[in-house]
């Protein structure tokens, strides 16, 4: 089946305005929390309307393209080969709860299991990133402005090794045994001292979104992202937009490339001119395996 990706695309854009005033209209006051796998995985009414808005406009603009969602995801479901709509009506639930300005929605298309478009949209300070497969990724600040082509820097910078990088991270909603202590293992290596075996990173970041994580590691503004428990919703759109920057998705299961639903670790480091795969290498050997 043939798809329009540009069609796609300017579709989605429209879907992301309107998303995004269906989240500044929600007041947060109001807001009725519930909780999926534990405490901290939270969803709001305004998750599932806005998924339920989506939906609608997506299925009826593309009748043909299967529609994967967040909130209506149940468990066994895959993305397929087929040309699939990968959404997360809300990335970064638990900033939009507490009125913290750094949530998105996160819009993907997958074509054989590989992202081809991808649209985020942060309402609050009226940012979005998109990318058409092979056409390049795009930054608009502020909504009838021109797009700027990602990655910012005029002239990307060479990566130089994790020392002087400035890296992403999220605590996600996983917290228990083995995945709390994986995170913290990989947090504290990454602060630690080289002297104590770390990599003594910059300094670590964590915007509570994946698809704006990855937007800012396509954008050049983080040099890397890593998330162990992430989710194809989480990280399709974001993909894309990566990829379409030069930035490449490295999957903790190396050679496994597809935006599988189950959750599973990404590193994502950003386009550069040189110094991908020795910093992929270098994170490796400081965090293990
Ligand atoms: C979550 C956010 C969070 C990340 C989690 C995601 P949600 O998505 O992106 O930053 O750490 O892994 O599941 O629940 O806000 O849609």
């Amino acid at each position: 089946m043939a798809v329009n990706l540009q069609a796609v695309h300017d579709e989605m854009i429209q879907v992301a305005y309107e998303a995004g005033r269906m989240m500044l209209a929600a007041n947060p006051a109001d807001i009725d929390k519930g909780t999926k796998l534990n405490s901290v995985d939270i969803v709001t009414e305004t998750d599932q309307a806005v998924e339920k808005m989506v939906s609608e406009r997506l299925s009826a603009a593309f009748p043909d393209i299967a529609f994967m969602g967040e909130e209506t995801y149940k468990p066994g479901m895959r993305v397929g080969p087929e040309p699939t709509f990968v959404v997360d009506p809300i990335d970064g639930t638990t900033n939009f709860v507490h009125s913290f300005p750094s949530a998105c929605i996160s819009l993907g298309l997958a074509i054989d299991r590989s992202p081809a478009v991808g649209v985020i949209y942060n309402p609050w300070q009226d940012l979005l990133f998109t990318a058409i497969k092979g056409q390049g990724a795009y930054m608009t600040r502020v909504k009838g402005t021109t797009p700027q082509k990602l990655p910012l820097a005029r002239t990307p910078r060479p990566l130089q090794g994790l020392d002087t990088a400035l890296v992403a991270i999220e605590w996600g909603s996983g917290r228990d045994g083995v995945n709390y202590q994986i995170k913290t293992d990989v947090f504290k290596k990454l602060a630690a001292t080289k002297e104590t075996g770390g990599a003594m990173v910059h300094s670590l970041r964590s915007l509570g979104s994946a698809a704006l994580n990855l937007a800012s590691v396509a954008a050049g503004q983080l040099d890397m992202y890593w998330e162990g428990g992430c989710w194809a919703w989480d990280v399709c759109a974001g993909w894309c937009i990566l990829a379409e920057a030069g930035g490449i998705m490295v999957s903790g299961n190396p050679g496994n490339w597809e935006p599988a639903l189950e959750e599973r670790v990404y590193l994502a480091v950003r386009g550069a001119p040189s110094g991908q795969k020795e910093i992929v290498d270098e994170f490796w050997k400081v965090i293990g395996d």
